[in-house]
């Protein structure tokens, strides 16, 4: 099949999360199964700087309506391997930026024209490069207009630019809303800028149009795809979702073994495998190193890896902070984000930095180590449409602590209440419940052979893309 992503963010050319991980792996998964993929990304300052890049040839010049101006641009393309094709959508004003989304706490003020003007380039390039696109699947707010525009798109120019439109739901926290003079960008008919289309209590919410409008809606994990439904995790589109009930499915994410296997991971100080653990050992002994604390030390440590938001239950980690100071234990913890979190932790640093250790900053090495050298890994969220790092966790032998939400319940299972089956650790994602799951954490840590029958068991289970992959793969086959 010709399948065409679009997307805000793809593992290695631009990244702030999961979304990175998640559409690099699986159009690479369909690009090893002989589909023909092309993605579609900005053209930011790192993507057009990365050594991948420098074969990117100019594929078309681009003149895009946006209310009633015309901005240019242009398209790059480069492949990184057989069946996969790079497209990034240039313009310098609006991409030629250190960060995706904003700085720091702010995003940037032109978003909404920076991601209209991206999804309307997809469309050009679908329509004047004839890319005949069985499946176009675009992903969260930023690729959200794809499925109206590309009909709207075939409407005026009277072709076919794609059988299906397929959009996937990433988080629905992050809608994409605007003033509702934004709409006029979009250049769609009149009829769209109304509560049957883009309009949300008096604003323009991008999110919403392609739950709307995408012949099948996807979300990161079964769990997620019903909770999203409910005004307890809809963040207020739970009735939009539910009109979409009978299209919508939770496809769970996976494992790039490629990027993320402790038998090959590039880098770690040393590698290793389940059958092998000396390396683990030795990451633990370079993140302790790194981190400043006594080499040699044997008690139990806590690994986090996350962006600095609510999301991520940093206040329910901060609220126990208590026990990290008491016990006798390690936290390690890399994070970029809101100040207001990397201010509370470095606070708990300076009180007990022997112990506690936090790199503020997108370190992608570092996030590697602490996967390896830990010896669990928390990841209270609030909500979590699937999660990486959970799975990352057990494929790399750690054990992981997290919230029963989301994806997390559809890929940890607690080792307390199944003995004979359990990977981690599951706690209600409140304070006490955290709490107690730490303590937990610190009686499993105290038996090395159940902690050690919890790790291999983690580590035997297999997340590879290839269940994802095939997935979607059934998806796009039934839909064309
Ligand atoms: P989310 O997409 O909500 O941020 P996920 O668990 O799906 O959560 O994915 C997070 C991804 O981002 C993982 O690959 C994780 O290792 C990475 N990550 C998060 N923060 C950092 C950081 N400060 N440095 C490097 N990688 C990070
Ligand atoms: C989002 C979610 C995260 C998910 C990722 C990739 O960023 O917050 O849970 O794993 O997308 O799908």
């Amino acid at each position: 099949m010709k399948i065409v992503h679009a997307a805000s963010e793809f593992y290695p050319y631009a990244k702030t999360g999961g979304l990175a991980d998640a559409v690099a792996s699986l159009s690479g998964a369909l690009a090893d199964n002989g589909h023909e993929v092309s993605v579609f990304l900005p053209g930011y300052r790192a993507a057009l700087e990365h050594k991948d890049a420098a074969q990117a040839e100019r594929v078309l010049r681009l003149k895009i309506e946006m209310g009633d101006q015309f901005l240019s641009g242009d398209v790059r393309m480069f492949s990184p391997k057989r069946n996969l094709k790079i497209y990034l959508v240039c313009r310098e004003e609006f991409f030629d930026r250190r960060n995706p989304y904003g700085t720091g706490e702010r995003d940037y003020e032109d978003n909404a024209d920076r991601f209209i003007f991206f999804c309307k380039g997809v469309v050009e390039t679908l329509r004047l490069a004839d890319l005949q696109a069985d499946v176009v699947h675009s992903h969260d707010w930023q690729g959200a207009l794809l499925p109206m525009l590309v009909r709207d798109a075939e409407r005026r120019h009277d072709v076919t630019l794609a059988v299906k439109t397929v959009f996937t739901i990433h988080n629905i926290a992050y809608q994409g809303l605007f003033p509702r003079t934004v709409f006029a960008r979009t250049n769609l008919p009149e009829d769209l800028n109304s509560m049957d289309g883009l309009e949300y209590y008096e604003q323009v919410n991008l999110l919403k149009g392609g739950i709307l409008f995408a012949d099948r809606v996807t979300t990161v994990s079964p769990q997620y795809a019903h909770e999203i439904q409910t005004p307890e995790f809809g963040n207020g589109l739970d009735g939009v979702v539910q009109t979409r009930a009978d299209d919508i499915v939770g496809l769970l994410n996976g494992v790039d073994m490629a990027v993320w296997n402790p038998a090959t991971d590039p880098l770690l100080p040393v590698r290793y495998s389940a059958t092998n653990l000396a390396g683990k050992q030795a990451c633990r002994a370079e993140l302790l190193k790194r981190c400043g604390f006594t080499a040699g030390y044997k008690g139990p440590v806590f690994g986090v890896v996350c962006r600095f938001a609510e999301q991520k239950g940093l206040d329910l980690l901060l609220a126990n902070k208590d026990f990290f100071l008491k016990h006798d234990c390690r936290l390690v913890v890399l994070g970029a984000g809101e100040k207001r979190y990397e201010d509370a932790l470095r606070k708990l640093v300076e009180q007990a930095p022997a112990k506690i250790s936090l790199s503020a900053r997108l370190d992608e090495a570092m996030s590697h180590l602490i996967e390896a050298g830990s010896d669990f890994f928390l990841m209270p969220s609030l909500f979590e449409p699937c999660g990486l790092n959970q799975m990352y966790s057990q494929v790399y032998g750690t054990i992981p602590v997290v919230s029963r939400v989301g994806g997390l319940i559809d890929t940890v299972t607690d080792a307390d209440e199944f003995p004979a089956t359990g990977t981690g650790l599951m706690a209600a994602p409140t304070a006490e419940s955290l709490g107690d799951a730490l303590t937990r954490a610190m009686k499993l840590f105290a038996d090395p052979a159940r902690l050690a029958a919890v790790q291999k068991r983690g580590m035997a289970r297999d997340f590879s893309w290839k269940i994802a992959a095939a997935g979607y793969e059934k998806l796009y086959q039934e839909s064309v």
